[in-house]
């Protein structure tokens, strides 16, 4: 018997072509067969999710990553050997067997092994890898908890396993190795500084490949999201308040210098940049709930998990 009631469940759904939700240590995942076309087309439509932007294959043990890939380049057995299980996502040439589905019609793939016990349990259990995009809707904020999963996608998901909240918050930093180089195309959950020691030099960051989490839009909730880089801003901003229609997000160490009107909603005061990306989405949410307008953002500093935070504020600030 297993841990998780529905573990059993998740298996056939995904042994039948159906889509399962399960939580990582980033965001929640809506996950199918990676190797089932019909099941990846299927989980697009869902998602509402252009069949041109490739998902992630979520593999359980990192030994598994030869099967995928043509050749496994020695930074990428590196990376995998200290970031995996863990937020790191690496895009590499995948072997000819891949599904064209799964990678968007590319002729690379990219892959994880998550770092959350249910993940890995449902992968053990599974044996096959899982091809999870984040599990909420196309342009919209990716979910922490069970709950948004399932009031984002109802009854379209077959299983929900839950987890409970998720421990990162934001989703997995993705590496490009198939260039000359290796280079960041998402801040995530692995840091930068981290990659640096890792691969003795800051990798660039930034890139032309096709992908969504790359697009301005993403992340937005349905209030309008304001940067604030500074307290007078903030206090302006903060003035002109009208009760209930304005809530604030930042450190408690930045809030808690100023006096904010009281017709401002504290969403949250995370006490660090790693609580911050902790709790970001589900203030996001929170915030659409709350039904308030405005979400003023204090930017934290790009340090850690700050640099995530605050490359999801800016694209949440573009809007839709
Ligand atoms: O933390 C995460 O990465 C979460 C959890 C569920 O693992 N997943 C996630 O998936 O954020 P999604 O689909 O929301 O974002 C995956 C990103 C997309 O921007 C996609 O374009 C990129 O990964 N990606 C996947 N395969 C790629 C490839 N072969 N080349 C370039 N980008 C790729
Ligand atoms: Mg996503």
């Amino acid at each position: 018997m297993s841990a998780a009631p529905n573990l059993d469940r998740a298996v056939m759904a995904l042994q039948r072509g159906g889509l399962v939700a399960f939580p990582t240590e980033t965001v929640y995942g809506l996950g199918a067969d990676a190797t089932n076309d019909d099941a990846l087309a299927h989980l697009y439509a869902v998602k509402g999710r252009p069949t041109d932007h490739p998902v992630i294959v979520h593999l359980g043990v990192e030994e598994s990553i030869d099967a995928w890939v043509t050749v496994v380049p020695e930074v990428a057995r590196a990376l995998a050997a200290r970031f995996w299980p863990g937020p790191l996502t690496l895009v590499l040439d995948a072997a000819p067997a891949v599904s064209r589905v799964a990678t968007g019609g590319l002729a690379t793939v990219g892959l994880r092994v998550p770092d959350h016990p249910l993940a890995l349990e449902l992968l053990a259990a599974f044996g096959g890898a899982i091809a999870a995009p984040s599990a909420n809707r196309f342009g919209r904020v990716s979910p922490t908890t069970a709950d948004a999963v399932v009031r984002d996608l109802g009854t379209d998901v077959d299983v929900v396993l839950d987890g409970g909240g998720c421990p990162v918050g934001v989703e997995s930093t993705i590496v490009d190795l198939t260039g000359s180089e290796p280079r960041v195309l998402r801040l995530g959950g692995v840091t930068l500084e981290a990659l640096a020691d890792a691969l003795g030099a800051v990798p660039p960051v930034g890139g032309t490949t096709r992908a969504p989490g790359g697009l301005a839009s993403h992340y937005a909730p349905n209030a309008r999201v304001v940067l604030v880089e500074d307290v007078d801003t903030l206090r302006g901003e903060s003035e002109r308040a009208t009760e209930g229609a304005v809530g604030v997000i930042g450190l408690h160490a930045e809030l808690d210098v100023i006096d904010l009107s009281d017709a401002v909603t504290t969403l949250a005061t995370p006490a660090s940049v790693t609580e911050y990306a902790h709790v970001l989405y589900r203030s996001l949410r929170e915030a659409d709930d709350l039904g308030i307008e405005v979400v003023l953002a204090v930017v934290p500093p790009v340090e850690g998990l700050g640099a995530a935070v605050g490359d999801r504020l800016r694209r949440a600030a573009a809007g839709r």
